[in-house]
């Protein structure tokens, strides 16, 4: 039911095809339970991540609505920005971004290494802000001056979640719903970071009613559990709105917010030691501001046996560029 009210929704088939999910062995057999890794880090723009799928829906819109520039916000290191940007360059349309240092450092690698670099090479405008506290009203603001400038803006919201983006994320949650049927495997939990929560929402909401048994556990990266859950909640019933259904029975957050201190941006010892394991196991490139944290939720839990038996899916959304803006982390 969820699949033919996504199908009315005017899509750019950025992806091509269904992301992997496979078995991450080493890993599996150092840590004694089976780990799989969903790869939507390898979506097919400018080092990939999750945002394409946000994209997918947000740039139809703008391009049906005649839209000549994207326009968005977020830090220095957004991995969401870079995807926009580059976007905007594959699309032939303009890119203006809002940034901001949310950890005030004057580090050189993070003010211009890793994703903020990149922006430069896909031309996009970059306008340095003290913050991004009321990013949709800097937004509105920087949209009605791009059009008092003949400009057609189209403003993607920070992370691309709003409730159309957000339907990237349904639409991941039955591809993958359709191969964990195709594995065969009972899978004791879905972990995936949990930010701006469009990934989260879209992916709950979807599982929710294609597999309702299964836990969908957002790792946050920048809020305790009482401030993230009104942020997913809300956003899951705007996304089953706009898809003209109600949230199903069996829809849940579980949010686990020991991960995330000291904030958004700054990663700890777990953070970096989740990311150092993964790499060296496995040669797979985790982040420092989100999949690392998820990571090092994924691990704290198995240790200290917070999921149900079965192997466990970790969604993996992107974000090593990054790496290059915190090469100190890990000296
Ligand atoms: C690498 C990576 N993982 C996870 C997330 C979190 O996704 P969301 O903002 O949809 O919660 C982001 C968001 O920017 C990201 O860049």
């Amino acid at each position: 039911m969820i699949k033919q009210q996504l199908d009315r929704f005017n899509r750019l088939d950025l992806l091509g095809h269904a992301t992997a999910l496979e078995k991450l062995e080493r890993l599996s057999a150092w840590l004694g339970r089976d780990v799989y890794v969903k790869r939507d880090d390898t979506t097919p723009l400018a080092m990939g991540g999750n945002k394409l799928r946000k994209l997918e829906y947000l740039a139809a819109d703008a391009l049906a609505q005649g839209a000549d520039t994207l326009i968005t916000a977020g830090a220095l290191q957004s991995n969401h920005v870079r995807q926009t940007a580059a976007l905007a360059a594959k699309l032939g349309l303009g890119c203006v971004a809002l940034l901001e240092n949310p950890i005030g450092t004057d580090d050189a690698n993070y003010l211009g290494n890793g994703n903020r670099l990149l922006l430069d090479l896909f031309d996009a405008k970059v306008e340095l802000v003290d913050n991004l506290d009321n990013a949709d009203e800097q937004l509105q603001a920087l949209a009605a001056r791009l059009r008092s400038n003949g400009k057609k803006p189209y403003l993607v919201p920070i992370g691309g979640s709003n409730a159309l983006g957000a339907l990237g994320y349904v639409r991941a949650g039955l591809e993958l719903a359709q191969q964990i049927e195709d594995s065969g495997l009972t899978f004791a939990a879905v972990v995936l970071a949990s930010g701006s929560a469009g990934t989260h929402s879209g992916l709950a909401l979807a599982l929710s009613e294609a597999l309702p048994e299964l836990p969908v556990i957002g790792v946050t990266v920048s809020r305790s559990d009482e401030a993230q859950r009104p942020k997913v909640e809300g956003l899951a019933e705007r996304t089953a709105e706009l898809l003209g259904m109600r949230l199903p029975e069996h829809f849940k957050i579980e949010l686990w917010d020991e991960y995330f201190a000291p904030r958004y941006g700054e990663p700890n010892a777990g953070t970096l030691a989740a990311i150092k394991l993964v790499a060296s196991q496995e040669g797979l490139l985790l982040d420092p501001v989100y999949t690392g944290k998820a990571m090092a939720g994924l691990l704290d839990g198995i240790g200290r046996q917070r999921f149900d038996d079965g192997p466990i899916i970790f969604l993996h959304t992107g974000g090593a560029p990054a790496l290059f803006a915190y090469p100190g982390a890990f000296a």
